[in-house]
């Protein structure tokens, strides 16, 4: 008798817990919910024709309208969300904040009267009314505004976490204690899940803060090393020239790429928008706010030209195969024990170095010539006091 209530129990038990998971996604999709109607509450002034217009040009823009459309989306050029490999073409924000503060006649010129190889190439057959034009430019001056639309609100990320925080520990006191799930497998099977899901989503947002191996953020300009430093054979130090002889490899001034920029206005990738920026860029004197990817603590003492100029170690060495990359990522992860193992590994060559003529006169062997190499821990690159101060 017992034992039947006890069973009776056990799946009430279950369909709560159902319930309480159904519940947690439906929260969930309410924010969702929530953050995208804020969007269009934010601008009461807005008034409701040309609120509808504005829809029709997000439609248009999406490839939505016209029905009888014959070319590409603009959207499938311009994309709205960030792709994981380099999109050479520009992004709808991108346009959206350059056409942001000009008049329509400028951006219908310059959609329907393409100047240029790629341009040419891309917008091809465009046969666009001048009433959906003008709706599209709506769309974009308002997408310069509110930005591209988030990708997962940071509420739904919070919402997630906090829910299979509370799933692992539901799963970890039940396979201890309860024994509430009947099926053990289903236990462990949240148990997995739960834990898989936290992981990425902890790995993700130590990738997003930076200084960890394979960092990439977006930059400003859709400059590529594989275009300059592989395709066309540039050597790294032409742009980073004070590797050789101090601390700092530096990020070259566009000055420097003008005495290429002069004359090559359009690239086989991006056409002629990404140089355009670089050439703007130097006639206004705006320096590029080029987002810094590698960055040692504070505490950390690091000099190019002990590396480069003295020990002559390749940059590729700590930096990766940076003539393949399109979009600059960090290499290796930074941390003490990566500078350390390579001391450890890594033999400098003394001869014809008059760097380590000093250090050769203490040393009988390498006086001597009997060796001519050492490894670097042995000449004290791994003394605390060489990285700290
Ligand atoms: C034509 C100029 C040019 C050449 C050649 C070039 N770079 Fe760069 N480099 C840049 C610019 C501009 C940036 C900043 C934008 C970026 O991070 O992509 C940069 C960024 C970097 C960074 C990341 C800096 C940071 O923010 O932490 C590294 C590392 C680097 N370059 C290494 C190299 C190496 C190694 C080579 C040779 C294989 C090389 N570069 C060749 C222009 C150049
Ligand atoms: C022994 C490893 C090592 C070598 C070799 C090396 N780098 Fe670096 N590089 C680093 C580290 C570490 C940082 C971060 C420095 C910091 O945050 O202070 C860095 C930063 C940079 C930066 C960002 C700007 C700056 O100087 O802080 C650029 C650009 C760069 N390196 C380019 C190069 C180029 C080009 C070469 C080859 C000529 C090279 N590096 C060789 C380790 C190295
Ligand atoms: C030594 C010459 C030289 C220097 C310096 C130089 N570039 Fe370039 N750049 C080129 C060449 C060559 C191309 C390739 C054109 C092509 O695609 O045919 C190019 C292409 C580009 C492209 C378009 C890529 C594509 O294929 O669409 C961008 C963007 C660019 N460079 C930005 C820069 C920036 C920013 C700097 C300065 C940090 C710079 N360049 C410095 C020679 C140079
Ligand atoms: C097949 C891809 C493709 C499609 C579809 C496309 N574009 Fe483009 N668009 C490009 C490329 C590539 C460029 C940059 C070319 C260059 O600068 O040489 C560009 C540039 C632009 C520019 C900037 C022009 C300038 O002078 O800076 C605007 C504005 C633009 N596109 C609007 C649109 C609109 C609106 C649509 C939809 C009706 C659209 N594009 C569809 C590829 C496309
Ligand atoms: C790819 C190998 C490599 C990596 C990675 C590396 N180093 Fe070095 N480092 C060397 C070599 C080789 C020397 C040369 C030994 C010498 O002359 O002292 C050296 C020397 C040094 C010296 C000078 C020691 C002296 O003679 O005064 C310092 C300081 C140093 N490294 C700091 C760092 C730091 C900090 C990092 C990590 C952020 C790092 N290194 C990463 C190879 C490396
Ligand atoms: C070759 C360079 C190098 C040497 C030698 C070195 N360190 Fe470090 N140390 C680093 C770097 C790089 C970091 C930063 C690691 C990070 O940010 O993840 C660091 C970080 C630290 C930290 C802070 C830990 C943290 O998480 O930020 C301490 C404490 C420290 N080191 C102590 C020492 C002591 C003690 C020695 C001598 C036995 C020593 N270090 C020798 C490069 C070095």
């Amino acid at each position: 008798m017992r034992k039947v209530i006890l069973l009776r129990y056990l799946p009430m038990r279950l369909k709560t817990f159902i319930s309480l998971v159904l519940l947690s996604i439906l929260l969930i999709s309410g924010n969702t919910l929530l953050a995208n109607s804020s969007d269009d509450e934010d601008n009461p002034a807005l008034e409701h024709e040309t609120h509808n217009d504005l829809q029709r040009g997000e439609r248009f823009f999406k490839g939505l309208l016209p029905s009888d459309r014959k070319f590409q989306a603009c959207v499938s050029c311009h994309t709205l969300s960030k792709p994981d490999t380099m999109n050479w073409n520009p992004s709808a924000i991108d346009i959206a904040t350059k056409f942001a503060g000009k008049d329509f006649a400028e951006f219908q010129s310059a959609v329907m009267e393409p100047n240029g190889k790629m341009m040419e190439a891309s917008h091809k057959d465009f046969k666009i009314e001048e009433v959906d034009l003008k709706k599209v430019k709506l769309y974009l001056d308002e997408l310069a505004v509110t930005g591209p639309p988030s990708e997962g609100p940071t509420v739904n990320q919070l919402s997630l976490f906090v829910l299979f925080v509370i799933l692992l520990i539901f799963a970890l006191l039940d396979l201890i204690f309860f024994h509430k799930i009947k099926y053990r497998l289903v236990t462990i099977l949240i148990l997995l899940v739960s834990l898989a899901f936290l992981g990425k989503m902890v790995a993700e947002a130590a990738i997003g803060l930076g200084r960890v191996k394979n960092y990439a953020p977006d930059q400003p300009i859709k400059f590529s090393h594989q275009v300059h430093a592989g395709a066309n054979k540039i050597d790294c130090k032409y742009c980073h020239h004070t590797a050789e002889f101090s601390k700092s490899a530096g990020i070259p001034a566009t000055e420097l790429c003008m005495n290429c920029h002069v004359l090559v206005r359009e690239g086989a990738r991006s056409g002629k928008f990404e140089i355009a920026k670089v050439v703007e860029a130097n006639e206004t004197n705006k320096p590029v706010q080029w987002i810094r990817i590698h960055n040692l603590p504070d505490h950390v003492f690091f000099s190019h030209a002990q590396h480069v100029g003295i020990a002559k170690v390749d940059c590729q060495k700590c930096h990766g195969q940076v003539q393949e990359m399109d979009i600059m990522k960090q290499s290796g992860d930074l941390s003490m024990g990566w500078c350390i193992n390579c001391h450890r590994q890594t033999k400098v060559n003394f001869k014809d170095n008059a760097y380590y003529d000093n250090y050769m006169k203490l040393h009988d062997d390498l006086k001597s010539g009997k060796i001519d190499t050492v490894r670097a821990v042995n000449i004290g690159a791994n003394d605390c006091m060489r990285c700290h101060y």
